[in-house]
């Protein structure tokens, strides 16, 4: 194995990274990192400025060369973790987007998913793609900038536009218009990819009505995307693994076995649990989707969303001005009583597994004259415990019948994401799903994964099966809660998700 650099850029919601890695041990040597800003002009509508996206990248990707002292050319390869889903459409011809970049959370698609689901198309969608008719995906997105911007329906059946996840778009841009790529984890979000056949669809395509001449080429997660033009970072480098972020963190947290679950506590919080080979089809809405395409083989997960976990902490702090940074957040929970119990169901863009429902807004229960900051603080971080024991019993109740498993229960759960920082919050956790939860020593699992991806293809990282065993585990939360106390939380947790639901089940 020769010795190599490898950059990582995690482009996600609400930041964009950099890492330099070395290699074979992907050892984290330079970081850089910008917030980016969101963009709601409308109820439930979130955008974000394609050039900020570029640019953040690009400027992130200079500062961690810059940081580590290294020649941009000793730099091998270049991966990309994406946020996933955010629909960009940009004119071939002149690399100019024609709308602001519609943000995965964003919901301005509801109607229009309601009425296909009305006319009966779920469970063809659900079939081919693995997932279902929502807004948070892209087609009904791209759909939307091809209904409302004059005359980009007409230019896209002529082949002059091009769509791109977040992923495409960066690298169409770092290699200067020459490569219009991303990877089958992608794909695998834009309800138009068949996810066993491993292609486009021409079903869905003609469903969504997206004319195919705006798709990108599909690759495998480590393979040859491009290279990027020397005027950008300062030399020729290939761009060798692409991922959705939650994809890269699962490869990231080496999830590479069947029935290894991992969950990454961001912007939102996304559980994705390896199923193997084969997809498994959920019963409890659950979305089927692709963990990662190594070879041209595809492996299959079991995914649970969550819209808003990190993204409650960020409206305590700059919408409420409760707190003064994120960090706070844990303290003051921790200072809360335990018996004043107030519950957020944080469903500012909707809610997503296993309700899916985009129509409900967040509310607050159990509010009382003395409730105060670190009620708040303590209801926001439990929210996000809260939903992962959603998202989990809705796996084992999937993988009881599935063969995956033999019916066997998820043992431990592998965290990671900025929440994850905090103590609190991942005890909270242990207690609340009763399973330990593990934390590694590189939490940067994300940049990790698409790192790995990159140093795979070009030959300077292992095997999965070997880079599984350089993963560390820095510490493990073990549930202390006792059961009553549990299952009366949690009750009350569902008692206040059922109440805000827009369609009460
Ligand atoms: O599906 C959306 C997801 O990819 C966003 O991840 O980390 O940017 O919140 P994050």
């Amino acid at each position: 194995m020769t010795e190599g650099l490898i950059l990582a850029l995690d482009q996600g919601t609400t930041s964009t990274r950099s890492i330099l890695f070395d290699t074979p041990g992907l050892t984290p040597l330079a970081m850089a990192q910008q917030e980016i800003a969101q963009h709601y002009p409308g109820p439930g509508w979130v955008e974000h400025d394609p050039e900020e996206l570029f640019q953040s990248s690009l400027a992130t990707l200079r500062q961690a060369i810059a940081r580590s002292g290294v020649a941009p050319k000793t730099i091998a390869a270049i991966g990309i973790a994406n946020q996933r889903e955010t629909v960009l459409v940009w004119d071939r011809a002149s690399g100019q987007p024609l709308h602001r970049a519609i943000v995965w959370q964003d919901r301005r698609t509801a109607a229009a998913c309601a009425t296909l689901r009305q006319q009966g198309h779920a469970a063809a969608v659900e079939a081919t793609t693995g997932l279902l008719i929502d807004p948070y995906f892209s087609a009904t997105k791209i759909a939307w900038i091809l209904d409302n911007v004059a005359g980009a329906r007409h230019a896209a059946e002529h082949g002059r536009l091009a769509f791109g996840t977040v992923d495409s778009w960066l690298i169409w841009r770092l290699t200067s218009g020459r490569a219009h790529v991303t990877d089958a984890t992608n794909a695998a979000r834009s309800l138009l990819y068949d996810i066993q056949a491993g292609a486009w669809d021409p079903a869905m395509l003609a469903l969504f009505r997206i004319p195919e001449q705006m798709l990108p080429e599909v690759r495998d997660c480590a393979a040859e995307f491009g290279t990027t033009d020397p005027a950008m970072l300062g030399a020729a480098i290939p761009i060798r693994g692409v991922a959705g972020d939650q994809q890269a963190a699962t490869i990231g947290q080496a999830c590479f076995r069947p029935g290894m679950v991992k969950a990454t506590y961001g912007t939102g919080a996304f559980a994705l649990l390896n199923t193997g080979d084969a997809p498994v089809r959920s019963q409890n809405r659950l979305l089927t989707t692709i963990a990662y395409q190594l070879d041209g083989k595809r492996t299959y997960a079991l995914e649970g969303a969550i819209f808003v976990a990190g993204a409650a902490v960020q409206w305590l702090r700059d919408g409420l001005g409760l707190i003064g940074s994120a960090a706070e957040s844990s303290r003051l929970a921790e200072a809360a009583d335990p018996a004043r119990r107030l519950y957020l169901v944080p469903a500012f863009v909707g809610l997503g597994v296993p309700h899916w429902d985009a129509e409900a807004r967040g509310a607050i229960f159990g509010l009382t004259r003395d409730s105060g900051p670190a009620d708040f603080a303590r209801a926001a971080l439990e929210a996000t415990a809260f939903q992962t024991r959603d998202l989990l019993e809705a796996m084992h109740r999937d993988l009881a019948p599935s063969e995956l498993a033999g019916g066997q229960a998820i043992e431990v759960l592998r965290a990671d994401g900025g929440m994850a920082a905090s103590d609190w919050t991942m005890q909270s956790l242990a207690d609340m799903l009763d399973r330990p939860v593990d934390r590694p020593v590189v939490q940067e699992t994300t940049a990790l994964g698409a790192a790995y991806l990159a140093g795979l293809r070009s030959g300077l990282c292992p095997a999965p099966e070997d880079f599984a065993v350089q993963w560390r585990l820095q510490r493990r939360f073990t549930p202390a809660l006792d059961p009553a106390s549990r299952e009366a939380a949690y009750a009350g947790w569902c008692d206040a998700v059922r109440r805000t639901l827009s369609r009460p089940g």
